[in-house]
């Protein structure tokens, strides 16, 4: 693995991610994005694993995109430039769609990028510090693969003034518009954040993956017949499943579920 990330995974089976490159303030390039999406995949795969800690190193959370990098793409063609926005296109989408919960701990600035890494994570918690801008368009760019995942996050009007103004906002801000879920002194960001992952280890892993997948399916559809018959189709699925089967039973027997790590 890359040397400016660092993995430390619990006995109970809390990864915690750190993007440890604190003198670019985590920017990253291809070479470390590719790292990173690889190294996603090997927690999302390794059963051991419940759930994902991103965290960072250093006075901000991410710079974003490395910008030596943006400019060195200029001199390629468009046909490389777009093999290379691939590259962060997947990691954003392994980022988002991860099958265990991920919780952000952001202990300060998030920009360009910084800001799509934090808005694909599921649980965020960040310090006072934590300024959020998305500074593309003062650059010359646009925060084009990011920008599924923001508008989702925080809504087109938000976005609309955001990506337009490239204004820094701060966390309150960033907790108003839904992009931030708690606010925690900087020095506590990173326990708040592993202390809500113990606690998602009360929760069924396989009901967490499915009650995820379930908001991705629901989102932003009309609510009509197919929708609700859909739903209904994925409850009938869950109760009979090992794991419904399971909880219940627990529930029942007045005994934690079997999957409870302490
Ligand atoms: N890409 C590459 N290098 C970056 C970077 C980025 N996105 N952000 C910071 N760095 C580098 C700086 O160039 C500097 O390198 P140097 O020491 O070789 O000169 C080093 O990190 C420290 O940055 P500096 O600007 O001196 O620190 P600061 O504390 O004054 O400011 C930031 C930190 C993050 C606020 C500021 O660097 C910044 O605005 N960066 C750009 C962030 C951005 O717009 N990202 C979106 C990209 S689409």
């Amino acid at each position: 693995m890359s040397t400016l990330l660092h993995t430390e995974t619990s006995t109970t089976g809390i990864a915690t991610l750190t993007l440890a490159n604190a003198e670019r303030h985590n920017a990253f390039d291809d070479t470390l994005i590719v790292d990173l999406t690889r190294e996603l995949e090997r927690l999302d795969a390794d059963p051991a694993v419940r759930v994902v800690v991103l965290a960072a190193a250093g006075k901000s959370f991410s710079a974003g995109a490395d910008l030596g990098w943006m400019k060195r793409m200029a001199s390629y063609s468009e046909a490389e430039n777009l093999a290379d926005a691939q590259k962060l296109a997947k990691l954003m989408h392994t980022l988002d769609t991860l099958s265990k919960p991920t919780v952000a701990a952001v202990q300060g600035p998030a920009y360009g990028g910084g800001v799509g890494l934090v808005a694909c994570c599921d649980m965020v918690f960040a310090a006072p510090e934590a300024l959020f801008a998305l500074t593309e368009v003062k650059l010359g760019l646009i925060p084009a693969v990011i920008s599924p995942y923001v508008v989702r996050k925080i809504g087109a009007s938000h976005a609309r003034r955001y990506f337009v103004s490239a204004e820094r906002f701060d966390v309150q801000t960033a907790q108003r518009i839904g992009l931030v879920h708690d606010i925690a002194p900087r020095d506590e960001v990173l326990p708040l954040a592993r202390s809500w992952a113990a606690q998602l280890l009360i929760n069924g892993p396989e009901s967490m993956r499915e009650a995820k997948r379930l908001v991705f399916e629901v989102a932003d559809r009309p609510i009509c017949s197919e929708l609700n018959q859909h739903c209904a189709e994925r409850i009938a699925r869950q109760r009979v499943s090992r794991e419904g089967q399971e909880g219940l039973t627990a529930f029942l027997e007045k005994r934690p579920p079997n999957w409870v790590r302490h």
